[in-house]
């Protein structure tokens, strides 16, 4: 890839599940930086949920509001940004991230993203008869993609938070 210049953000990327806004907030707390989750910002901006936004205008209209999100928030300095865990499926998204800030992958293997999406039915994508079927499948598709644009990647399986937050501080300083 081209050196080229980036921002002074951390952008996390990774699965449903993966722990980004866990990780984000506390990211943000100890820097001192303002935390941004993109679905948030998106409920924010239309007033209601991402399911329902999926429910009336499909997958794509969601896509196309994720990666105005993403050109949006690209541009800001000084945040711990938590994307969707989709955002790296279109390019256009992954040049924009990766010129954000410093990309931080939280790996997460899919048992574990099972487990902790398990009671979950805020997730439009999950609502279906087998969910270890979606994220399998949606792991396969994704993890060469976070991989791409990953300048870290760490496991957070472990459940072990300071000592993620720890590693990613590393990495950025
Ligand atoms: C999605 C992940 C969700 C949300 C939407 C689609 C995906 O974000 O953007 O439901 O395609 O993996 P989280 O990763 O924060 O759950």
């Amino acid at each position: 890839a081209l050196n080229v210049s980036k921002q002074a953000n951390i952008v996390l990327i990774g699965p449903m599940g993966a722990g980004k806004t866990t990780v984000g907030r506390q990211l943000a707390q100890q820097l001192r930086l303002s935390f941004v989750d993109s679905d948030q910002e998106i409920e924010k901006r239309t007033g209601v949920d991402i399911s329902t936004i999926f429910e009336f205008e499909g997958e794509d209209g969601f896509r196309q509001r994720e990666a105005a999100m993403m050109a949006e928030l690209g541009a800001h300095e000084g945040i711990v940004l938590a994307t969707g865990g989709g955002s790296v499926i279109r390019a256009e998204n992954r040049a924009c991230l990766q010129q954000a800030g410093f990309v931080v992958y939280l790996y997460t293997p899919v048992s574990v993203q099972l487990r902790r999406t398990a009671r979950d039915r805020k997730r439009p994508l999950l609502q279906t008869e087998n969910p270890k079927e979606r994220l399998q499948a949606l792991f396969s598709e994704r993890d060469p993609l976070y991989r791409e644009i990953a300048d870290l990647v760490v496991d957070t399986s472990g459940e072990h938070l300071r000592g993620t937050v720890r590693q990613i501080i590393k990495g950025f300083k």
